[in-house]
């Protein structure tokens, strides 16, 4: 099996970098493309056997599985350029939320999924959000999760929630170190606890809730049961946060949801003018 990357800027590369450490993947069945040769060159320097290329035409001619790997904005672009060296067998992956499946299908010959990663590939952990076209069949299917496997967790999802599902997957990590953070500078501002232990602890916290969550047979409401005994610190703490964080995640899901439909409707014109000039 022959994998191609286009784009190989900071999820790109990590991609390319977790598939190869997990072992799914050798150098030789990767061909990478980028705006930046150097990009691609540097990874071939550091993984011999890896193909770097200057078109991304090459990449999909050496290629089975294509992970689409720009941003949104670059799609359109992307996508006139490699249509025509597509063939039906081959599969697209887009990597983005916001580039709908239906756009893809309207626009390229092949079969397309959307698995939207997570930083967390980096250490082979967290979810690869999926979602499958209609031309993608169930060995295509078995095929894209025995590779996201090796690096995380498939979780198939509706495209209508992918972007309230990657908030929680691929932003998630972002979210919780800005929460460690301002926890970690009150309790050294406050107690005078040094700031790098407070953020060691909180990492080894937020490693080990995870687990207790996923491996440990705990749900949210046992673990929350199970710290907070009454009468006990953990319940003043919770009684803060019920006070103050009751709102928050309304408003960050309105926020990225408003972000999400301007990109929407952004690619939806970008997309528009690319099938009539196909018609
Ligand atoms: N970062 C995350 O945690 C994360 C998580 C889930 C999904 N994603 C998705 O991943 C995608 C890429 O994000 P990123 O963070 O990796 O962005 P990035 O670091 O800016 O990488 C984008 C890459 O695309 C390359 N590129 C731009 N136009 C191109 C073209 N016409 N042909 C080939 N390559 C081109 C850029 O090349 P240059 O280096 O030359 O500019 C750059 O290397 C986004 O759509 C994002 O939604 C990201």
């Amino acid at each position: 099996m022959r994998i191609g990357f286009i784009g190989t800027g900071s999820m790109g590369s990590l991609l390319i970098e977790s598939f190869l450490r997990s072992g799914a993947l050798q150098p030789r069945q990767i061909t990478a493309s980028s705006r930046t040769l150097a990009r691609t060159e540097r990874l071939s320097a550091k993984y011999p056997g890896l193909t770097a290329v200057s078109s991304n035409v090459q990449t999909v001619f050496q290629s089975d599985i294509i992970f689409l790997c720009v941003k949104p904005l670059e799609f359109p672009h992307v996508l006139s350029e490699i249509q025509e060296a597509l063939n039906p067998d081959q599969i697209v992956v887009s990597i983005t939320s916001p580039v709908q499946i239906s756009h893809l299908e309207g626009i390229l010959p092949c079969k397309v999924a959307k698995v939207v990663p997570s930083i967390t590939h980096a250490v082979l952990s967290g979810a690869s959000l999926c979602m499958y076209g209609q031309r993608i069949l169930p060995e295509d299917r078995l095929l894209l999760e025995q590779l996201v496997s090796s690096v995380g967790t498939p979780v198939l999802i509706e495209e209508a929630h992918v972007r309230a599902a990657s908030d929680i997957s691929s932003c998630g990590p972002a979210f919780l170190a800005f929460i460690l953070g301002l926890w970690a500078d009150s309790a050294a501002e406050l107690t005078g606890l040094h700031r790098a232990t407070a953020v060691h602890l909180g990492a080894e916290m937020l490693l080990g809730t995870g687990r207790l969550l996923t491996e440990g047979g705990f749900s949210l409401e046992q673990l929350t049961q199970r710290v907070a005994v009454p009468g006990g610190v953990t319940a003043e703490g919770l009684s803060v946060l019920k006070q103050h964080l009751i709102s928050v995640f309304p408003e960050l899901i309105q926020a990225t949801t408003r972000k999400h439909e301007h990109d929407l409707t952004t690619l939806d014109t970008s997309f528009s003018q690319l099938e009539e000039r196909d018609d």
